[in-house]
C-alpha cells in the first residue's frame, strides 16, 4: 500500500479500486485515510467501490475516524501497534510478570478507633482543603444489571440517599471540617471531578442538574467524558466494523484507566497545582462505605509523603480481588502494583511459594487486597504524567475460538486500568499503602442477585443487599465503639444472601465525617435495639442517654442544636422480604431484596437557629 501512496500525492487517484466513489474529502480526511491505508486498515474501505452514493456515511466515518485518532495518546497509529504487541504476546502466551520476583510491600496497617486512626483522621481533614476528588463513573455495570446508572441508586433505603449524594454531601463536610481548622475560616470549594462515558454522561448530568448538584456550586463539578477505543477483529489488529454499519468501526470501552490521560488533557492538574492542592483522591461509583476510610487514608498518604497510596482491605487467599505487591526484576526494575487474583497464584508458584495464594499466620494473604481507591501526590503525578501523558500500560483479553489462536470468538480491543498508574513510576517513588477492615472501608454494588447468590460461602457478595446492609453494619460497630450498647444482629436471606441485619443507623456526613466527630456527639448511656432505625440529618444533633427501640427520624437546619435522649418507643420501619422476580416492585428493592415499611417512627424537624431539647 505504501507504494502506491508513494506515486504520487493525489490520494484519490492514488489508490482508485480502493477509494471510487469518494465524496469531496478536506486535507485532514485525506490524512487519515492515508494513515488507515499505512496501518494496515485497507480493509476499512473495501466496499466503498459498491455503487450507491454514501456520501454522508463516508464523511462521517471520516469524523469517527478523527476522534479515535484525537482521543488516544499517540493517535490510532499508535494504538494499532501497541495492538499487534499486545495480541503477539498473548498468542504466545508470554506472561507479562516474567521475570519479576513478588514480595509484600510496605504500607500502614490502621485499627478503627485507636490513637494512630484518629491521629491520621486529624491530618487528612487537615488535608482535605488542598485535595480533589475525581469520581470514575463511566462504567456500564453490566454486571449489576441496573436499568438506571450506578451513582443514582440508593446506598441505602432507609433514607433513600443515592450514592452520588452520599459522595457530594461527603466531601462538602470534609471541605467545611478542613475549612473549620484554618482560623476565620477558608473559601476553599474542594473540586469533584466526575469521569463519564456516552453510556452515563446524560444522566450522571442531569442527576447533578436536577438535584442542584446536591450541595455543591456547579462549577465546583466537572465532568469529564471518555470515549470508547476501537476493536480489533484478528491478530493483525485490523480494525473492526459496526456489525449494523459498515461505514463506522465498532468500539467498545476502554476502561478507567482513561482517566488519567483525560485528566493531564484537561488542564486541570496544573489549575490545581496553580491554586496550591497538593492531592488527587480517585474513587469508584459505588462504595457506600468510601468515606469513612477517606480522612485516615489522606493523613496517611501525608504523613508519610506516599506519592501513591492505594487503600486496601485485608484479603483471604484466593478472594477474587488483586493483590497490592512488589515486584522485583532480575534486571533490577521494581513496582509496587496490584497484581490481578488470578495472576498472583501462578506467579507466587512460579517463584519459590510453593502454596502459591495462601493465607499467613494472620488467617489473611500477606498481600493487601486492592480496593482501587487512590490517593496519588499532585506535583509527582503532574511530573509523571508530563512524561507519559497519561498513558497508562493496557491490556488485551481476546477470546480465542480455538488454539490455534489465530481467530477471536468476537472482537476485542486495548483496555487500561486506573490502578496500573504506578507501572511506569521510577523506582524512586513513594508508593504505599493503606489497609482499613472491610467492614469500615468496602462494600461496593457490582453483582446482580443471581451472580451474587452464587458467591461462595464466606466471600463477599458485592450486591446491592450486602452494599446497604454493610452501611447498618459499620454505622452499629463505630457507635458501639463509643460506647452505645447496639443490639448483635439477626441473620436473614434476601436474594439467595445470607447477610446480618444490624439496625438501620444512618446519619448524614455533617455529623460525622471521622471518628471524633462521633465521639463528641455521642454521651451518656444510650442503646439501640436490632428492630430500631435511626436517621440522623443534622450537624448539631447530639446523643445523651438516649434509649432506642423503635423508629427516630431527626432533621434540624445548621444553626439548630439539639439534644436527643430518654426513651424512644414506637413499632418502628421494617424490612420486608421482596421477590427480585416480581415486576410490580420498584427495581431499586427488588435488586436488594427487601424493602423498609415505614409503620411508626418519631420524627422531628428543627427548622430554626436555636437550642433545642427532644426527650420523650
Ligand atoms: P467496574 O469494575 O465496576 O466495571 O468499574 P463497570 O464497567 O462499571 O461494571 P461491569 O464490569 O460492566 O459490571 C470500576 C469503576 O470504574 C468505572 C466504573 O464506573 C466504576 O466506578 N469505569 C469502568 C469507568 O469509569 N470507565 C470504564 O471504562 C470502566
Amino acid at each position: 500500500m505504501a507504494s502506491v501512496l508513494d506515486m504520487n500525492g493525489d490520494f484519490a487517484s492514488s489508490a482508485p479500486n480502493l477509494l471510487k466513489n469518494l465524496p469531496q474529502l478536506s486535507p485532514d480526511q485525506v490524512e487519515l485515510a492515508k494513515l488507515l491505508l499505512e496501518v494496515g486498515q485497507s480493509h476499512l474501505f473495501q466496499h466503498w467501490a459498491e455503487p450507491g452514493v454514501h456520501d454522508d456515511e463516508k464523511r462521517a466515518f471520516f469524523d469517527q475516524v478523527a476522534r479515535l485518532n484525537a482521543n488516544y495518546p499517540g493517535g490510532l497509529a499508535s494504538y494499532i501497534k501497541t495492538a499487534r504487541e499486545l495480541l503477539a504476546d498473548s498468542k504466545a502466551g508470554k506472561n507479562p510478570f516474567d521475570g519479576f520476583t513478588p514480595s509484600v510491600p510496605s504500607g500502614e496497617i490502621l485499627t478503627f478507633g485507636d490513637d494512630h486512626f484518629v491521629q491520621f483522621e486529624e491530618t487528612g481533614v487537615r488535608e482535605a482543603r488542598n485535595a480533589a476528588f475525581v469520581l470514575v463513573a463511566g462504567g456500564l455495570g453490566e454486571r449489576l444489571g441496573y436499568n438506571g446508572i450506578k451513582v443514582a441508586l440508593p446506598s441505602e433505603s432507609t433514607t433513600g440517599t443515592g450514592f452520588l449524594q452520599q459522595y457530594i454531601e461527603s466531601i462538602l463536610a470534609l471541605q467545611d471540617a478542613s475549612c473549620g481548622q484554618v482560623q476565620g475560616g477558608c473559601q476553599t470549594q474542594i473540586p469533584l471531578v466526575i469521569m463519564t462515558s456516552d453510556d452515563t454522561h446524560l444522566r450522571i448530568l442531569e442527576l447533578l442538574e436536577s438535584n442542584a448538584y446536591f450541595g455543591m456550586k456547579s462549577t465546583q463539578v466537572k465532568l469529564l467524558k471518555q470515549e470508547k477505543v476501537a476493536c480489533l477483529d484478528d491478530n493483525d489488529a485490523r480494525l473492526a466494523m459496526d456489525p449494523h454499519n459498515k461505514y463506522r468501526i465498532q468500539t467498545k470501552p476502554h476502561g478507567h484507566g482513561d482517566v488519567h490521560s483525560l485528566l493531564y488533557s484537561s488542564g486541570l492538574l496544573n489549575v490545581w497545582r496553580d491554586a496550591g492542592l497538593r492531592w488527587v483522591l480517585f474513587f469508584q461509583d459505588t462504595n457506600g462505605l468510601l468515606f469513612k476510610a477517606i480522612p485516615a487514608a489522606l493523613g496517611v498518604s501525608a504523613t508519610k509523603q506516599y506519592h501513591v497510596n492505594s487503600l486496601a482491605v485485608p484479603r483471604k487467599a484466593k478472594e477474587a480481588i488483586g493483590g497490592i505487591t512488589r515486584l522485583t526484576h532480575s534486571d533490577g526494575r521494581t513496582m509496587v502494583i496490584n497484581v490481578e487474583y488470578n495472576q498472583l497464584d501462578p506467579l507466587l508458584r512460579a517463584t519459590g511459594y510453593a502454596d502459591g495464594d495462601a493465607n499467613c499466620e494472620t488467617g489473611f494473604s500477606p498481600f493487601p487486597g486492592n480496593i482501587n481507591q487512590l490517593i496519588l501526590e499532585l506535583g509527582p503525578y503532574i511530573e509523571e504524567l508530563t512524561k507519559t501523558r497519561g498513558a497508562i500500560k493496557e491490556f488485551v483479553n481476546p477470546k480465542y475460538k480455538d488454539s490455534s489462536k489465530n481467530a477471536f470468538k468476537s472482537s476485542t480491543r486495548l483496555e487500561c486500568m486506573m490502578q496500573d498508574y504506578p507501572k511506569t513510576l521510577p523506582p524512586s517513588a513513594r508508593v504505599g499503602f493503606t489497609v482499613m477492615d472491610a467492614w469500615l472501608a468496602y462494600a461496593p454494588v457490582k453483582n446482580n442477585p443471581e451472580d451474587a447468590a452464587k458467591v461462595p460461602k464466606g466471600n463477599p457478595y458485592h450486591s446491592a443487599t450486602s452494599g446497604e446492609t454493610a452501611i447498618y453494619r459499620a454505622n452499629s460497630l463505630i457507635l458501639r465503639k463509643v460506647g452505645v450498647k447496639v443490639d448483635d444482629p439477626v441473620h436473614h436471606v434476601f436474594n439467595g444472601q445470607e447477610v446480618e441485619v444490624w439496625p438501620r443507623i444512618t446519619w448524614k456526613p455533617k455529623w460525622a465525617i471521622t471518628f471524633s466527630d462521633v465521639r463528641n456527639k455521642v454521651s451518656g448511656s444510650c442503646s439501640v435495639s436490632q428492630k430500631s432505625t435511626m436517621a440522623i440529618k443534622g450537624r448539631n444533633i447530639f446523643l445523651e442517654d438516649l434509649s432506642l427501640d423503635g423508629a427516630l427520624v431527626i432533621n434540624s437546619v445548621d444553626d439548630a442544636e439539639v439534644k436527643v435522649g430518654g426513651s424512644v418507643q414506637n413499632k418502628g420501619w421494617i424490612v420486608e422480604n421482596v421477590d427480585y422476580k416480581d415486576p410490580s416492585v420498584p427495581e431499586e428493592a427488588r435488586i436488594r431484596g427487601f424493602r423498609i415499611n415505614k409503620v411508626e417512627q418519631l420524627e422531628k424537624d428543627y427548622n430554626e437557629a436555636g437550642k433545642f431539647i427532644l426527650k420523650p
